[in-house]
C-alpha cells in the first residue's frame, strides 16, 4: 500500500512500540541501540521516568492556555536557562528552525531599533545547517535544498568557515550579524576550532555585528557543557536551541541578551503553541537532570570514552573508518565506505547511527548513556565495520 504521507523522508523499514533509555523495541521484541536518539533529541534517553512523571503531571492539569497570559512554567525554564548562560531574555517556540528564525528577526531588529534598519545581512558559513523554513534554508545555502522553492529569501551571505580574509571582504554596510554552530552537526561533525570562534567574536566587536549561535544541536550537554561554545569561552549575542532541550517533546527557545533584544517589543513576535505547559513542564524536568550536579562531567568522561573506544576500532578497520570528530556525546565517525551503507549495516547489527555531510556517520546516543551500552555499540560497529573488509577482501 502506498503511504499517505508525503514523501519527503527515506524512511528505514523498522518502527518501534516502545523505547527504554538508550534502547529502542521493536513490535516483536527486538532490540536496537539508539545511537542517534532521535538526532539528538532524546538527550534523556527514552522514557526517561522524571520526564514521563513531569509529562503526565501537567497533562491532567493544563495543557494550553496561549501566550495571551501567564505561564508559570515558563517563567521559570526562562529564568533557569538565564541563570545558567550568557543570556537575560528567552524566546520559546516549538522547533530549531523556529528557534533560528527568532535569532534572525532578533538581530535585525536590533539594527532596526539602532537607526540601521539597512543593517540585515548575515552571514553564515558553509556547510552550515540551520532549518527548513524559507529563511533557514536561505542561512544554510544549500542549493540542493533551495532549488525550486522560488527566490532564495534575500540578505544571507556566506564564506567558508575559517576563511577570514572572505569573512572581512562580505561584511559591509549592510551587515548585521554572524550566525554559526559551534560543531556543525548535518555539515559532518566539523569542529570550528576555539580560536576561530574567538576570532569570530572580535570581528563582531570591531564592526557592531551581532553573534549568533546555532547551538540547536550542540546544545543542552550534548558535548559536555550545557552549551558547546562554553568550551571556546566565547559568548553569543543571540543563541538557538532545540531538540535536546525537550529531551523528545517539541521544544525550541531563542536566548539572547537585552541589549540584542532591545527591538523586541510586544507584538514584533509570536508563536500559538510555542511555550506551552506541556512543553515548559519537560523542559524544565530535563534541566532538574542535566544542571545535576556531576551530570555533565559525566557526558564528558562517557564522550571521552567512546572517543578512545572509536579509535581503537579505527585502528582495527583502517579501511573502513578514517577518521574520528567531535566533543562530548556529538561525535562523527569519517567513513571510506558510502555512509549510508554502512548505517544499514549497522543497523543490521542493531546499532542506530546518524548519516551526516562529507561522508560522516553521527553517534549521538543519549546523554544517560553507561559504559555497557559504549561497549555495546563499539561491538556493533566493529561487526558493521567487519562486513564491509569481507567486501573489500573479495574485490582484491
Ligand atoms: C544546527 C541545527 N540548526 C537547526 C536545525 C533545525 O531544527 P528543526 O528540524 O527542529 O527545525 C537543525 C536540525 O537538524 C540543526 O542541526
Amino acid at each position: 500500500m502506498t503511504s499517505a504521507l508525503l514523501p519527503t523522508y527515506v524512511r528505514a523499514p523498522l518502527a518501534f512500540e516502545r523505547g527504554e533509555g538508550a534502547w529502542l523495541v521493536t513490535e516483536g521484541g527486538e532490540r536496537y541501540l539508539d545511537f542517534g536518539a532521535g538526532i539528538a533529541v532524546n538527550a534523556l534517553g527514552h522514557a526517561h521516568p522524571h520526564l514521563v512523571g513531569a509529562l503526565t503531571e501537567q497533562a491532567n492539569r493544563i495543557w494550553h492556555t496561549s501566550n495571551l497570559f501567564q505561564i508559570p512554567g515558563g517563567e521559570r525554564l526562562g529564568q533557569r536557562l538565564v541563570e545558567a548562560t550568557f543570556a537575560d531574555v528567552v524566546f520559546f517556540c516549538n522547533s530549531g528552525a523556529e528557534a533560528n528564525e527568532a535569532a534572525i528577526k532578533i538581530a535585525r531588529k536590533y539594527h532596526a531599533a539602532g537607526g540601521h534598519p539597512e543593517r540585515y545581512r548575515i552571514v553564515t558559513f558553509a556547510g552550515a545547517f540551520h532549518g527548513r523554513t524559507l529563511a533557514t534554508l536561505a542561512a544554510g545555502g544549500q542549493q540542493k535544498y533551495i532549488e525550486g522553492f522560488g527566490p532564495k529569501v534575500e540578505g544571507f551571505d556566506q564564506v567558508a568557515a575559517g576563511d577570514f580574509a572572505a569573512l572581512e571582504a562580505v561584511i559591509g554596510p549592510e551587515t548585521a550579524a554572524l550566525m554559526i554552530e559551534p560543531i556543525q552537526g548535518e555539515g559532518g561533525v566539523r569542529v570550528i576550532p576555539h580560536g576561530e570562534l574567538r576570532r569570530l567574536r572580535e570581528i563582531c566587536d570591531a564592526h557592531g555585528l551581532l553573534l549568533i549561535m546555532d547551538e540547536v544541536q550542540t546544545g543542552v550537554g550534548r558535548t559536555g557543557r550545557l552549551f558547546a561554545h562554553e568550551w571556546s569561552g566565547v559568548t553569543p549575542d543571540i543563541m538557538s536551541a532545540a531538540k535536546g532541550i525537550g529531551g523528545g517533546f517539541p521544544l525550541g527557545a531563542c536566548l539572547a541578551t537585552r541589549e540584542a533584544a532591545r527591538g523586541m517589543t510586544a507584538g514584533t513576535h509570536g508563536t500559538t503553541f510555542g511555550g506551552n505547559p506541556l512543553a515548559m513542564a519537560v523542559g524544565n524536568a530535563v534541566l532538574d537532570v542535566v544542571l545535576a550536579d556531576g551530570f555533565l562531567d559525566r557526558v564528558a568522561h562517557s564522550g571521552l570514552l567512546l572517543k578512545q573506544k572509536l579509535a581503537a576500532l579505527r585502528d582495527r578497520h583502517p579501511h573502513v573508518f578514517e577518521e574520528i570528530r567531535g566533543e562530548g556525546l556529538m561525535l562523527g565517525l569519517k567513513l571510506a565506505v558510502p555512509n549510508t551503507d554502512f548505517a544499514a549495516a549497522a543497523r543490521d547489527a542493531h546499532l542506530l547511527v546518524i548519516p551526516a555531510g562529507d561522508n560522516i556517520v553521527r553517534l549521538l546516543p543519549p546523554l544517560t548513556i553507561g559504559e555497557a551500552e559504549i561497549d555495546a555499540a563499539v561491538q556493533r560497529l566493529d561487526a558493521a565495520a567487519f562486513g564491509f573488509e569481507g567486501v573489500r577482501g573479495a574485490a582484491e
